[in-house]
Protein backbone atom coordinates (compact mmCIF):
# COMPACT_ATOMS: atom_id res chain seq x y z
CA UNK A 1 0.00 0.00 0.00
CA UNK A 2 1.09 3.19 -1.03
CA UNK A 3 2.18 5.69 1.82
CA UNK A 4 0.13 9.17 1.31
CA UNK A 5 1.53 12.63 2.51
CA UNK A 6 0.60 14.74 0.00
CA UNK A 7 -2.42 15.48 -1.47
CA UNK A 8 -2.44 18.57 -4.34
CA UNK A 9 -5.74 19.63 -5.57
CA UNK A 10 -7.22 21.38 -8.38
CA UNK A 11 -10.17 22.71 -7.30
CA UNK A 12 -12.18 23.20 -10.65
CA UNK A 13 -16.04 23.71 -11.48
CA UNK A 14 -17.45 26.90 -9.45
CA UNK A 15 -18.32 28.71 -12.13
CA UNK A 16 -20.07 25.86 -14.13
CA UNK A 17 -22.29 24.46 -10.52
CA UNK A 18 -23.08 28.11 -9.80
CA UNK A 19 -24.51 28.85 -13.53
CA UNK A 20 -26.40 25.60 -13.38
CA UNK A 21 -28.19 25.62 -10.07
CA UNK A 22 -28.17 29.49 -9.07
CA UNK A 23 -27.53 31.36 -12.21
CA UNK A 24 -24.46 32.82 -10.97
CA UNK A 25 -20.81 31.75 -10.87
CA UNK A 26 -20.01 33.33 -8.37
CA UNK A 27 -22.53 31.43 -6.55
CA UNK A 28 -20.28 27.94 -7.30
CA UNK A 29 -17.38 29.84 -5.65
CA UNK A 30 -19.38 30.23 -2.45
CA UNK A 31 -20.39 26.51 -2.68
CA UNK A 32 -17.10 25.58 -3.20
CA UNK A 33 -15.86 26.56 0.18
CA UNK A 34 -17.98 24.44 1.69
CA UNK A 35 -16.08 21.42 -0.07
CA UNK A 36 -12.83 23.22 1.23
CA UNK A 37 -14.01 22.70 4.40
CA UNK A 38 -15.21 18.65 3.84
CA UNK A 39 -11.64 17.91 2.11
CA UNK A 40 -9.89 19.29 5.07
CA UNK A 41 -11.58 17.36 7.51
CA UNK A 42 -11.23 14.46 5.03
CA UNK A 43 -7.57 15.11 5.26
CA UNK A 44 -7.43 15.03 8.94
CA UNK A 45 -9.28 11.48 9.33
CA UNK A 46 -6.59 10.16 6.60
CA UNK A 47 -3.24 11.60 8.11
CA UNK A 48 -2.58 13.41 5.41
CA UNK A 49 0.34 15.95 6.08
CA UNK A 50 0.28 18.43 3.17
CA UNK A 51 -2.92 19.58 1.12
CA UNK A 52 -2.26 21.94 -1.03
CA UNK A 53 -5.00 23.39 -2.66
CA UNK A 54 -5.23 25.69 -6.02
CA UNK A 55 -7.50 28.73 -5.25
CA UNK A 56 -6.24 31.32 -7.79
CA UNK A 57 -3.69 30.83 -10.69
CA UNK A 58 -1.60 34.08 -12.21
CA UNK A 59 -4.11 33.64 -15.22
CA UNK A 60 -7.39 33.92 -13.29
CA UNK A 61 -6.35 37.70 -13.63
CA UNK A 62 -7.81 37.86 -17.03
CA UNK A 63 -11.59 37.13 -15.19
CA UNK A 64 -13.73 39.99 -15.17
CA UNK A 65 -13.11 42.07 -12.03
CA UNK A 66 -16.60 40.91 -10.56
CA UNK A 67 -15.70 37.76 -10.42
CA UNK A 68 -11.87 37.81 -8.94
CA UNK A 69 -13.67 40.80 -6.14
CA UNK A 70 -15.94 38.27 -5.36
CA UNK A 71 -13.15 35.10 -4.78
CA UNK A 72 -10.91 37.36 -2.81
CA UNK A 73 -13.95 38.65 -0.69
CA UNK A 74 -14.59 35.14 -0.31
CA UNK A 75 -11.27 34.13 1.04
CA UNK A 76 -11.16 37.12 3.33
CA UNK A 77 -14.16 35.85 5.30
CA UNK A 78 -12.87 32.36 5.44
CA UNK A 79 -9.53 32.90 6.72
CA UNK A 80 -11.58 35.56 9.32
CA UNK A 81 -13.85 32.88 10.23
CA UNK A 82 -12.11 30.07 10.24
CA UNK A 83 -8.24 30.61 11.15
CA UNK A 84 -9.06 29.90 15.08
CA UNK A 85 -10.55 27.14 13.93
CA UNK A 86 -7.57 25.78 12.27
CA UNK A 87 -4.80 27.18 14.69
CA UNK A 88 -7.14 25.25 17.38
CA UNK A 89 -6.51 21.43 15.18
CA UNK A 90 -3.41 22.44 15.03
CA UNK A 91 -3.38 23.30 11.68
CA UNK A 92 -0.86 25.10 9.48
CA UNK A 93 -1.39 27.49 6.68
CA UNK A 94 1.27 28.21 4.33
CA UNK A 95 0.37 30.45 1.04
CA UNK A 96 2.10 30.00 -2.61
CA UNK A 97 2.42 32.50 -5.05
CA UNK A 98 3.00 36.05 -4.91
CA UNK A 99 0.90 38.16 -2.35
CA UNK A 100 0.13 40.95 -4.65
CA UNK A 101 -3.24 41.89 -3.27
CA UNK A 102 -4.64 44.41 -1.41
CA UNK A 103 -3.04 45.60 1.46
CA UNK A 104 -5.58 44.69 4.24
CA UNK A 105 -5.72 41.05 2.52
CA UNK A 106 -1.89 40.68 2.62
CA UNK A 107 -1.68 41.18 5.87
CA UNK A 108 -4.64 39.00 6.89
CA UNK A 109 -2.80 36.14 5.14
CA UNK A 110 1.12 37.09 6.85
CA UNK A 111 -0.97 36.79 10.08
CA UNK A 112 -2.60 34.08 9.42
CA UNK A 113 0.50 32.10 8.09
CA UNK A 114 2.32 33.49 11.47
CA UNK A 115 -0.51 32.56 13.64
CA UNK A 116 -0.22 28.98 12.62
CA UNK A 117 3.04 28.90 11.50
CA UNK A 118 4.01 26.23 14.46
CA UNK A 119 1.35 23.72 13.89
CA UNK A 120 2.35 19.68 13.03
CA UNK A 121 -1.15 18.32 12.16
CA UNK A 122 -1.27 19.15 8.58
CA UNK A 123 -0.30 22.14 6.81
CA UNK A 124 -2.39 23.39 4.10
CA UNK A 125 -0.76 25.06 1.06
CA UNK A 126 -3.29 27.90 -0.61
CA UNK A 127 -1.95 28.41 -3.84
CA UNK A 128 -3.05 31.87 -4.70
CA UNK A 129 -2.12 34.55 -7.71
CA UNK A 130 0.17 30.87 -8.53
CA UNK A 131 1.56 29.91 -11.73
CA UNK A 132 4.52 27.54 -11.59
CA UNK A 133 6.01 28.65 -15.23
CA UNK A 134 7.05 31.81 -13.45
CA UNK A 135 7.96 29.91 -10.07
CA UNK A 136 10.49 27.83 -12.17
CA UNK A 137 12.14 30.88 -13.67
CA UNK A 138 12.83 32.63 -10.72
CA UNK A 139 14.23 29.45 -9.10
CA UNK A 140 16.21 29.57 -11.83
CA UNK A 141 17.15 33.17 -11.82
CA UNK A 142 17.80 32.92 -8.15
CA UNK A 143 20.05 30.08 -8.96
CA UNK A 144 22.06 31.91 -11.56
CA UNK A 145 22.27 34.89 -9.39
CA UNK A 146 24.23 33.10 -6.12
CA UNK A 147 26.81 31.56 -8.68
CA UNK A 148 25.39 28.14 -8.07
CA UNK A 149 25.49 25.22 -10.67
CA UNK A 150 22.15 24.32 -11.91
CA UNK A 151 21.11 21.21 -10.65
CA UNK A 152 17.61 19.36 -8.81
CA UNK A 153 18.85 20.07 -5.90
CA UNK A 154 19.70 23.75 -5.79
CA UNK A 155 16.35 24.21 -8.52
CA UNK A 156 14.51 22.91 -5.47
CA UNK A 157 15.86 24.42 -2.94
CA UNK A 158 14.58 27.72 -5.13
CA UNK A 159 10.85 26.61 -5.56
CA UNK A 160 8.21 28.05 -3.25
CA UNK A 161 7.43 24.77 -1.93
CA UNK A 162 10.81 23.79 -1.15
CA UNK A 163 10.53 22.77 2.50
CA UNK A 164 7.40 20.20 0.83
CA UNK A 165 7.61 16.84 -0.43
CA UNK A 166 6.76 16.60 -4.24
CA UNK A 167 2.65 15.58 -3.98
CA UNK A 168 1.98 11.81 -4.00
CA UNK A 169 -1.54 12.59 -5.61
CA UNK A 170 -3.02 15.24 -8.02
CA UNK A 171 -6.86 15.42 -8.35
CA UNK A 172 -8.05 17.65 -10.50
CA UNK A 173 -12.46 18.37 -10.36
CA UNK A 174 -14.62 19.15 -13.26
CA UNK A 175 -13.91 16.99 -15.98
CA UNK A 176 -11.06 18.81 -17.39
CA UNK A 177 -7.86 16.98 -18.14
CA UNK A 178 -4.65 19.40 -17.71
CA UNK A 179 -2.65 21.40 -15.30
CA UNK A 180 -3.46 25.02 -16.27
CA UNK A 181 0.39 25.74 -14.78
CA UNK A 182 0.10 23.95 -11.29
CA UNK A 183 3.36 22.49 -9.99
CA UNK A 184 4.87 21.63 -13.17
CA UNK A 185 8.07 20.43 -11.61
CA UNK A 186 6.63 18.96 -8.23
CA UNK A 187 4.32 16.84 -10.46
CA UNK A 188 6.71 14.97 -12.32
CA UNK A 189 5.95 11.68 -10.34
CA UNK A 190 2.75 11.99 -8.86
CA UNK A 191 -0.45 9.78 -9.60
CA UNK A 192 -2.97 11.63 -11.59
CA UNK A 193 -6.83 11.61 -11.04
CA UNK A 194 -9.33 13.08 -13.29
CA UNK A 195 -12.57 13.70 -11.51
CA UNK A 196 -15.74 14.60 -13.22
CA UNK A 197 -17.77 16.16 -10.97
CA UNK A 198 -17.68 19.65 -10.47
CA UNK A 199 -15.76 21.00 -7.07
CA UNK A 200 -18.83 22.03 -5.09
CA UNK A 201 -20.31 18.77 -5.90
CA UNK A 202 -17.41 16.46 -4.47
CA UNK A 203 -17.55 15.04 -1.43
CA UNK A 204 -15.86 13.15 1.10
CA UNK A 205 -16.84 9.97 0.22
CA UNK A 206 -15.23 10.64 -3.34
CA UNK A 207 -12.17 11.56 -1.96
CA UNK A 208 -11.83 8.53 0.22
CA UNK A 209 -12.67 6.58 -3.14
CA UNK A 210 -9.71 8.16 -5.01
CA UNK A 211 -7.35 8.00 -2.11
CA UNK A 212 -7.71 3.96 -1.54
CA UNK A 213 -7.27 3.74 -5.68
CA UNK A 214 -3.89 5.42 -5.07
CA UNK A 215 -3.14 3.26 -2.15
CA UNK A 216 -3.22 0.31 -4.95
CA UNK A 217 -1.29 1.83 -7.61
CA UNK A 218 2.37 0.52 -8.18
CA UNK A 219 4.68 3.36 -7.83
CA UNK A 220 7.97 2.59 -10.14
CA UNK A 221 9.91 5.99 -10.06
CA UNK A 222 11.28 4.68 -13.62
CA UNK A 223 12.03 1.29 -12.05
CA UNK A 224 10.46 -1.89 -12.52
C1 LIG B 1 -12.28 26.95 -10.18
O1 LIG B 1 -13.57 26.99 -10.68
C2 LIG B 1 -12.05 27.99 -9.14
C3 LIG B 1 -11.21 29.10 -9.55
C4 LIG B 1 -10.52 29.20 -10.66
C5 LIG B 1 -11.14 30.18 -8.62
P1 LIG B 1 -13.87 27.79 -12.00
O2 LIG B 1 -14.28 29.18 -11.63
O3 LIG B 1 -12.76 27.70 -12.96
O4 LIG B 1 -15.13 27.00 -12.52
P2 LIG B 1 -15.45 26.65 -14.04
O5 LIG B 1 -14.32 25.83 -14.55
O6 LIG B 1 -15.60 27.94 -14.77
O7 LIG B 1 -16.72 25.87 -13.95
C1 LIG C 1 -7.35 26.24 -12.61
O1 LIG C 1 -8.67 26.35 -13.02
C2 LIG C 1 -7.07 27.22 -11.52
C3 LIG C 1 -7.75 26.96 -10.26
C4 LIG C 1 -8.50 25.96 -9.94
C5 LIG C 1 -7.50 27.97 -9.27
P1 LIG C 1 -9.08 27.23 -14.28
O2 LIG C 1 -10.51 27.02 -14.46
O3 LIG C 1 -8.61 28.62 -14.10
O4 LIG C 1 -8.25 26.56 -15.45
P2 LIG C 1 -8.40 26.72 -17.01
O5 LIG C 1 -8.27 28.18 -17.33
O6 LIG C 1 -9.74 26.22 -17.38
O7 LIG C 1 -7.31 25.89 -17.58
MG1 LIG D 1 -12.33 26.34 -14.44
Amino acid sequence: MNPIKHVAIIMDGNGRWGLKHKNSRNAGHKEGVRTVEKIIKASVKNKIKFLTLYAFSTENWKRPKKEINFLFNLLESFLLNKIEDLHKQNIKLKILGYKKFSLKLNKLLNKSEKKTSKNTKLQINLALNYGSKSELINAFKKVHKNNKRINEKNLVKNLQTKDIPDPDLLIRTGNTKRLSNFLLWQLAYSEIFFEKKLWPDFNEKDYNDIIKNYKKIKRNFGNI
